[in-house]
């Protein structure tokens, strides 16, 4: 068995998206399985930057891509991006893209559900505001529309009718007018042809995948600490974000996904609200503002800074079921005299090793930091673990035994190359 899934081990924005690309070279599909147009993936080639959000990452280089039934699919977003990569000169076809007929659709009427619990909550989560975590509460409410819905015009026409009864007594109690039927409707019509030529059976594919022996990369959105399980409920997202999700959310079996590389950058980040124990305000997070270019992809939002976690980490790589460790931008951290790592917990005084269930607690939190030399010099391209300075060596040790889990890359730069591979994640 030779796949792998790609987990984010933190709160997003690890570099996922170039972790796939590398891996793509070696595989023969890519499939997203969870999340929607919240995630943004961006990956280098040639030095032209290619931001996606529902595509799978392969396709830039014309590997073929599968979006599994557990993505939430926004029907608009999507051809806008296909016209957005059709302009920087990559054709996404239906040869080399298919979408699972029981995907859950994002509507408009999920945007305007979004934007309004986002006002009403006393402490907003900071979603991304696309109509995500709407769309799959409508999914578990089991009044979702799904994309083989699109080739059936007449039913499309009551479902949607449904849906928004549903939703009139909620918008009416706010005091907000009920979402119109139209012009969504109509668009959605519009729509179907340009979509459906598109929607085939995931779950058949992945199964010939297997049986002709081809190597499949399952490509994971968000990440473990948004996870709506596992992350810091409620400021999570509405997915499964672990490798669980890529069974459940592609329709493979949970004993063919094969191996998870866990992703974390070397320091932390989270957009959007909810804990962060080991953020730092002011100077040295600035400063891994600026160098990492650490603002949201999709929406531009400053993201927040802070030093890298081992006991989410640790946690997060139990339950996401991860095998090995992707560490990435290690070059952000070039030049800092010291570099920290969280290595435990203080809960109200006493030192803990683990997170806490409740939000309350998490955000009480205060970070045990170990502190470690920083080096001169540039690690930018480097590629050969023997050419790292020392002490950055020392830090991707103690990563690694804080963790408890092997480090099998490591990124040093945004082009596809720009890495030091200590092994392959294929097994
Ligand atoms: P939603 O997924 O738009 O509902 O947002 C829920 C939470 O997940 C918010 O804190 C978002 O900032 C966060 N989030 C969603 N997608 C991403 C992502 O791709 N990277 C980082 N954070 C994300």
């Amino acid at each position: 068995m030779s796949n792998v899934v790609v987990v984010g081990a933190q709160w997003g924005d690890e570099g996922k998206g170039r972790i796939v690309d590398w891996l793509a070279e070696k595989a023969d599909i890519v499939v997203r399985y969870n999340g929607g147009h919240n995630a943004g993936h961006t990956l280098v080639v040639d030095g032209q930057t290619y931001k996606l959000a529902l595509l799978p990452s392969g396709v830039v280089r014309g590997k073929p891509g599968l979006i599994g039934n557990g993505v939430a699919l926004d029907p608009e977003a999507l051809l806008a991006e296909i016209g957005r990569m059709a302009a920087m000169g990559i054709r996404v076809t239906p040869e080399v893209l298919q979408i699972a007929e029981t995907a859950t659709l994002v509507l408009p009427v999920h945007r305007a559900i979004d934007a309004a619990q986002e006002r009403m909550r006393a402490k907003p989560i900071g979603t991304t505001l696309r109509g995500i975590g709407p769309a799959y509460e409508d999914k578990v409410g089991r009044r979702g529309l799904r994309v083989c819905d699109l080739a059936e015009p007449a039913l499309l026409a009551q479902k949607l009718e449904a849906l928004l009864a549903h939703h009139a007594a909620w918008f009416r109690g706010l005091g907000l007018e009920p979402f119109p039927l139209e012009p969504m409707l109509s668009d959605l019509i519009a729509m179907a042809p340009k979509i459906l030529p598109f929607v085939g059976r995931v779950w058949e594919q992945l199964d010939h995948a297997h049986s002709s022996g081809k190597r499949v990369v399952f490509e994971g959105s968000q990440a473990v600490m948004l996870d709506v399980d596992w992350g810091s409920y409620p400021y999570v997202t509405s997915s499964s974000t672990i490798a669980a999700g890529a069974a459940s959310g592609t329709g493979i079996a949970p004993s063919r996904v094969g191996r998870v590389l866990g992703v974390s950058k070397v320091y932390a980040t989270r957009v959007g609200e909810g804990p962060f124990t080991s953020e730092v305000t002011g100077a040295p997070g600035d400063v891994l503002r600026q160098r990492g270019g650490e603002y949201g992809v999709n929406t531009g939002r400053p993201r927040r800074c802070g030093w890298l976690d081992t006991v989410q980490l640790r946690q997060s790589s139990k339950v996401a079921g991860i095998d090995l460790l992707a560490l990435t931008k290690l070059d952000v951290l070039d030049g800092f005299e010291s570099v920290y790592l969280c290595v435990g917990y203080l809960l109200d005084g006493v030192r803990i090793d683990y997170m806490p269930a409740t939000s309350a607690e998490q955000q009480r939190l205060e970070p045990v930091l170990q502190r470690f030399d920083g080096w001169d010099g540039s690690t930018r391209g480097t590629r050969a673990y023997g050419d790292l300075p020392k002490q950055a060596v020392a830090l991707i040790e103690a990563i690694q035994r804080e963790v408890g889990v092997p480090v099998a890359m490591v990124t040093t730069g945004p082009e596809r190359d720009d890495a030091i591979v200590l092994q392959s994640p294929f097994a």
